[in-house]
This record gives C-alpha cells, sequence and structure tokens, in this order.
C-alpha cells in the first residue's frame, strides 16, 4: 500500500511574525530563514531547507500539513488512489513546487477541510548544518520521524477522519479516554502513525483553532528542561506541566506560542506499537496549569 513516511512540514499563519521569529530563536532554538517576501520565513531543525513556513496571516493557526512520500512513483499512485477514493485533487504547478522547496506537490482537504499537501523530495542542505537560534545540549530528533507531531481539534468526527487518513496510509485510533478535572465525561483523542514516531496526528474534540498543539522532539532530556527554564523566563504561559504520556512515553511539557495555541517540547518517545491500547491519564506529571486549559481540550 503506498503510503505517507512523514510529517515533513507544517505552514503556520502568524498575525506577528516579528514576535513569531523572536519566539522561535530563542524559546524554541529554530533557525529562522528570511525569504524575499518580509510577509514570510522559514524555521529550521535540521538539513532540510525548513520544516515551517511562517506566513504573516491574521488566523494565528496551522495552514497547511505536508505530508511526505518516498518518491515519485508513490506520489503518482497517491494522486490516483485518492481520485478513484473521490478526493478532489490539485497537482501543484512547478512553481508551488519550488516554492515549498520540494520536487512536486498536490493538494488535498480532510474531512474537516483543512489543508493538506503530499509531497516528495524535499529540498536538503547537507552543506549547510543546523545552526540554532539560542544554546542547546543537542539537536532536535527528526530523521525517519518526521519533524515531530501535531494535534488537531476536528468536527468531522473520528469515522470520517480515520477513514481519510487510512488512505493516506496512517493508522491507529483512540487511544486516550483522558479523564480530566471538572469535565464529567471522558474525552477521546484519536492519534494516528506512518513511521517509527509513536503519533504524526492526533485529533482531539471541536476547538478554537484548528490546531491544538505542535510538538517537537529533543535528543538531550537537558533541552526539555533549558526550553522550560527560557519559557518561564519569557514569562509565557505553562499550560500543562511536566510529565510523561501514557501512549508516547514522551518527557515534555506544554507552554503557549504568540499565535496562542500551544507548543510541546519532549524527550525519550517511545515507538509505534504493533498493538493497539488505551489511556485514561498519563504516566506522571502532565498536570494543567489551573485555569490556563480553556479553549485547548476540555471544552469552552
Ligand atoms: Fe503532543
Amino acid at each position: 500500500m503506498t503510503q505517507v513516511t512523514e510529517l515533513g512540514y507544517l505552514t503556520l499563519g502568524v498575525s506577528d511574525i516579528e514576535a513569531w521569529k523572536t519566539f522561535a530563536a530563542q524559546v524554541l532554538g529554530l533557525e529562522v530563514v528570511a525569504s524575499d517576501d518580509p510577509a514570510k520565513c522559514f524555521l529550521r531543525m535540521d538539513y532540510w531547507h525548513h520544516r515551517i513556513t511562517l506566513v504573516q496571516d491574521p488566523s494565528d493557526d496551522l495552514l497547511v500539513t505536508g505530508l511526505r512520500v518516498a518518491g515519485q512513483d508513490e506520489f503518482r499512485a497517491m494522486a490516483d488512489n485518492l481520485e478513484a477514493a473521490g478526493v478532489a485533487v490539485r497537482i501543484g504547478s512547478e512553481a508551488e513546487a519550488e516554492a515549498r522547496h520540494v520536487l512536486e506537490v498536490l493538494m488535498i482537504q480532510d474531512p474537516n477541510g483543512y489543508a493538506v499537501e503530499l509531497f516528495h523530495g524535499p529540498h536538503m542542505q547537507f552543506d549547510k548544518p543546523f545552526y540554532p537560534g539560542r544554546r542547546m545540549h543537542g539537536p532536535f530528533k527528526t530523521g525517519g520521524g518526521g519533524l515531530g507531531h501535531v494535534m488537531q481539534n476536528q468536527t468531522a468526527g473520528f469515522e470520517k477522519v480515520y477513514a481519510f487518513y487510512r488512505l493516506l496510509g496512517m493508522r491507529g485510533g483512540v487511544e486516550y479516554k483522558l479523564n480530566l478535572p471538572g469535565v464529567p465525561q471522558p474525552v477521546p483523542l484519536m492519534f494516528l502513525h506512518c513511521n517509527e514516531r509513536q503519533h504524526t496526528f492526533a485529533f482531539s474534540g471541536p476547538g478554537e483553532k484548528r490546531i491544538n498543539h505542535m510538538m517537537f522532539e529533543v535528543e538531550n532530556m537537558a533541552d526539555v528542561g533549558l526550553a522550560h527554564d527560557l519559557v518561564i523566563r519569557s514569562g509565557l504561559p505553562v499550560i500543562i506541566q511536566p510529565g510523561s504520556h501514557a501512549n508516547d512515553q514522551m518527557f515534555s511539557f506544554y507552554f503557549k506560542n504568540p499565535s496562542g495555541f500551544m507548543n510541546e517540547i519532549g524527550w525519550g518517545g517511545r515507538s509505534a506499537l504493533a498493538q493497539s491500547e488505551y489511556y485514561h491519564g498519563d504516566a506522571f506529571g502532565h498536570a494543567p496549569v489551573p485555569g490556563t486549559m480553556k479553549g485547548f481540550m476540555v471544552p469552552a
């Protein structure tokens, strides 16, 4: 079966691109790369030309998820499979592919109406090693697991969302029936993977934005601690205290970025399992900071 192999890139619409550049470099440790357009810049975290495109945009939200396929054969097979399944596919122009620094790109929408791009052939810059925006103890963990993971809010329903992403070769299911303080019913959360990363996408219920959070993994636990210190020092709100998830067993914490959604920095995640499991809560920690969760996983 033709399948996507990793979350390759994200495009974010941000209302204050200057604030984001400072945040990306000084808090997240990403490398900021200018573009010809002052309303757009790139963020690097490894040898890829970029992993994130920031676009000046009032939405302060996720605009595009970019999922990689292995090569041109898989790209064409995926386009055919999607069209046969009734998904509207638009093959991007050469200029659109060049703007994304990939060989070929196609555009589709998921059942929530969210923009998804499938691509192959990212532009790799092995002559330009990653230069972090601030000191780091070690690298970001990308490689075969892609840039990290993204949790998206959704309204189409888990069944429809799952069926769509199955077409792309992702698999998984509901892993959490999360017990949250003050919420009477467990909150179901769905997780999908396409490589060794335990999950590449997670889906929550409806939310104020398309995105709930994005996660980057670091190879040295000290970088989680350093990021936590820098978040506190910068005055950004911590939303979920350090702890370990039951599913990916990532040691991580969550904080609010300049666009009002969350970033998670994690370390030590385990790989995707061959068999399904579910959980009511995390292994330890991850207590929500009181008064900060409204509009995220807690119904507003
Ligand atoms: Fe996460």
